[in-house]
């Protein structure tokens, strides 16, 4: 079949099986194109509470699938592809997380949204890149249990210097492995570009940055600043959707910044998903209703970006 002929089919389904498309901001550009709501994980958390729609076709990897059937529980939620899993959310289990909860009883849990439901049923509150600061800020403990990205939790540690942090040490494979030779290679060619980069990177990378975002606060701030060109340190295909609301800016994205997972997601498969509305995401009552309060907190706080 055809790309036109798939893309048409897509449209129609949409209408004929009351079907929403929530995609993320790192899809390919073909599915980026055919989503009826692109975002980052606050964002389309918020949009699948508020989606006007019996079924959810979510495109993005499990965890971000999971947190919308999390909160719609009466809803159907499909992932084009279930193999499409972020490494850094398998970097934290259940149980090694409750015996570092055990040996802290006075610590509070946040866990960022990048973690199994099961991670999250035994979380006080998620977090995402847009709102970990506030989040932690929020937080009447002193003490935080912060799983499962090192490097967004020492992020978040730079502004909150009076709680103590106990970081567990998960990554993000795709930012951690940014290096500095790419963007400062970048910068050489174009000295007026400012370099805007995800928490999740290392802090070298933070350190070399004007501005650290989430992947929305990104395209919030491309559109709003007077600057004229960006180094985009972050997901590669990320530039995709900034170029496009941005015709006139000019964004230069990192080559070697792919997440493999995020790019298990194509069309073919968001249009099998949409015909057979499945595979669908099933999740245990018991485990959804205790990993929704900590989601249902974080978003009761909102962005910080
Ligand atoms: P955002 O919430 O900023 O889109 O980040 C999600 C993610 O997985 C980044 O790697
Ligand atoms: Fe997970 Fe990193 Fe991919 Fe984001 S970019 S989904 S954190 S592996």
């Amino acid at each position: 079949m055809d790309r036109k002929e798939i893309k048409r089919k897509i449209t129609n389904l949409k209408e004929k099986n009351n079907i929403v498309i929530l995609a993320h901001n790192y899809q390919i550009p073909e599915v980026q194109d055919i989503a009826d709501f692109l975002g980052d994980s606050l964002d389309l958390a918020l949009k699948a509470t508020r989606a006007d729609a019996e079924n959810i076709v979510f495109c993005g990897v499990d965890f971000m699938a999971q947190s919308a059937k999390i909160l719609n529980p009466n809803k159907n939620v499909m992932h084009p592809d279930m193999d499409a899993k972020c490494p850094m959310a398998g970097m934290v289990d259940a149980e090694s997380l409750g015996w570092l909860i055990k040996d802290n009883p006075d610590a509070e849990v946040v866990s960022y949204i990048n973690t199994t439901a099961e991670v999250k049923a035994i979380t006080d509150i998620c977090c995402t890149s847009a709102n970990g600061e506030k989040v932690v800020r929020a937080s009447s403990a002193e003490k935080i249990i912060f799983v499962p990205d090192r490097n967004l939790g020492l992020y978040v540690q730079r502004f909150v210097p009076e709680k103590e942090m106990i970081l567990w040490p998960g990554i993000c494979p795709t930012h951690h492995n940014i290096q500095k030779e790419e963007i400062l290679s970048i910068k050489k060619k174009h000295p007026h570009a400012e370099i805007l980069v995800h928490p999740e990177c290392r802090p070298g990378i933070i350190d070399l940055a004007d501005h650290v975002f989430s992947t929305s606060g990104m395209v919030r701030y491309s559109k709003e600043s007077e600057t004229k060109e960006f180094i985009i340190g972050t997901e590669k295909d990320m530039c995709y959707r900034l170029k496009k609301e941005n015709p006139k800016k000019t964004f230069y994205s990192l080559v070697s910044a792919v997440c493999p997972s995020m790019k298990k997601i194509t069309l073919q498969k968001v249009l099998k998903s949409m015909e057979s509305l499945e595979p669908k995401i099933e999740l245990s009552e018991d485990v959804m209703q205790k990993a929704k309060m900590p989601l249902q907190k974080m978003m009761d706080i909102g962005r910080g970006d």
